[in-house]
C-alpha cells in the first residue's frame, strides 16, 4: 500500500477489501467510480455525485484489455495515474484502486459475462462486437471485488450504461448503479479521454455533434417525424467530414428503435473524426414527459 497525498493507492484485491470493510464497519457507506483512468472533469463530476450519494468514494483505474478489440487502441489508451490521483484528491476521493492486471485476470482466468438486451440492439455492439462483454466481465468483477453501495458511470456511454444497468439487476448485484448526465466542454463537445486525439482543426469541427444531436431531437418532437429528422442530421454530420457509425433514435430503457415521436427516447451516435471515434447521445423528451 502506497500513500499518495490524501487518497491511498492500492494495487491489490486484499488491500481494496480492508479498506471497504474498514468503512463499513464503522457504518460509512461507498461509491465506487470505475475508470480507466486519463481523467477529465466528466469523472470528476462522477467522484463529486459519489461524495454526496455515500461517506466515502473509491475511484478504481484499469485499462481493461477484454473490452478492447485487437485493432483498437488498448496499448496506446492515455495513461496518467499520477495526475489522476491528485485530481481525485482534489475532490476528496478517499481511495483509488489501481490494480495489476493479475489481481483481475489472474492466470487461467477463464470466466466471461455474457451480454444480451440492450447489449445487441445494433449500436455500439455492431462495431464493437466484442465490447460489452468485456465491459459486463470487468465491471461484475470490480463491483464484486469493492462490494460498493452505489456503483457511477457516465451517461456519455449510454448504451454501457444500460448494459450494466441489465447485468447489476439480472446478476442481483447488491448495489445501486447510478448513471450521471454528460459534461461538456463549453463549445457542447462531450468530454472523453480519447478527445486527446482529435487534432485543431478536428478539434474545431466536433462540437457539431452535440449541435446537430440537439436540433435533430428539437425537429422530432416539433414535426413528430423520427426517420427524416435523423436522415438530415446524417446528412449534415456526413457533410462536415465525420464519418457515421451510427445515429439512432431508440427508447430510452430498452434502446430498441423508437417509433413513436411522442414517447421520451435518446438519440444516439457514433461518428469517426479522422482517426478519433466520437460517440454521444441527447434525450428526446416526448409527449409522455419522462426525463430521459
Ligand atoms: O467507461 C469506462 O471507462 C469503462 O468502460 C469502464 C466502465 C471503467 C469499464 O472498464
Amino acid at each position: 500500500m502506497t500513500i499518495h497525498a490524501k487518497a491511498t493507492i492500492v494495487s491489490d484485491l486484499a488491500g481494496l477489501r480492508a479498506r471497504v470493510a474498514a468503512w463499513h464497519a464503522q457504518g460509512e457507506s461507498v461509491a465506487l467510480v470505475p475508470t480507466m483512468g486519463a481523467l477529465h472533469d466528466g469523472h470528476m463530476e462522477l467522484a463529486r455525485e459519489g461524495k454526496r450519494r455515500a461517506d466515502r468514494v473509491v475511484l478504481t483505474i484499469f485499462v481493461n484489455p477484454t473490452q478492447f478489440a485487437p485493432n483498437e487502441d488498448f496499448t496506446t489508451y492515455p495513461r496518467s495515474l499520477e495526475a489522476d490521483c491528485a485530481r481525485f484528491d482534489a475532490v476528496g476521493g478517499d481511495l483509488v484502486y489501481a490494480p495489476e492486471t493479475s489481481q483481475i485476470y489472474p492466470s487461467g482466468f477463464a470466466t466471461t459475462i455474457s451480454v444480451a438486451g440492450p447489449a445487441i440492439v445494433g449500436l455500439e455492439d455492431r462495431f464493437r462486437p466484442t465490447h460489452f462483454a468485456g465491459v459486463a466481465t470487468i465491471v461484475a468483477k470490480l463491483l464484486i471485488q469493492a462490494q460498493p453501495d452505489v456503483a457511477l458511470f457516465g451517461e456519455k456511454d449510454f448504451q454501457q450504461l444500460c448494459v450494466i444497468w441489465q447485468m447489476a439487476g439480472d446478476l442481483d448485484l447488491p448495489v445501486t448503479i447510478v448513471g450521471v448526465p454528460v459534461v461538456r466542454d463549453r463549445d457542447g463537445l462531450a468530454l472523453s479521454s480519447r478527445n486527446v486525439y482529435l487534432d485543431a482543426g478536428e478539434r474545431a469541427v466536433a462540437p457539431l455533434l452535440y449541435a446537430t444531436l440537439t436540433r435533430c431531437a428539437a425537429a422530432i418532437i416539433e414535426t413528430g417525424a423520427i426517420e427524416p429528422n435523423l436522415e438530415a442530421a446524417r446528412a449534415a454530420l456526413t457533410s462536415a467530414g465525420f464519418v457515421i457509425d451510427y445515429l439512432e433514435a431508440r427508447h430510452t430503457e430498452t434502446l430498441l428503435p423508437l417509433e413513436d415521436a411522442m414517447k421520451s427516447g435518446r438519440i444516439l451516435v457514433a461518428a469517426r473524426l479522422g482517426r478519433t471515434r466520437l460517440i454521444d447521445n441527447v434525450a428526446i423528451i416526448g409527449m409522455d414527459g419522462e426525463l430521459s
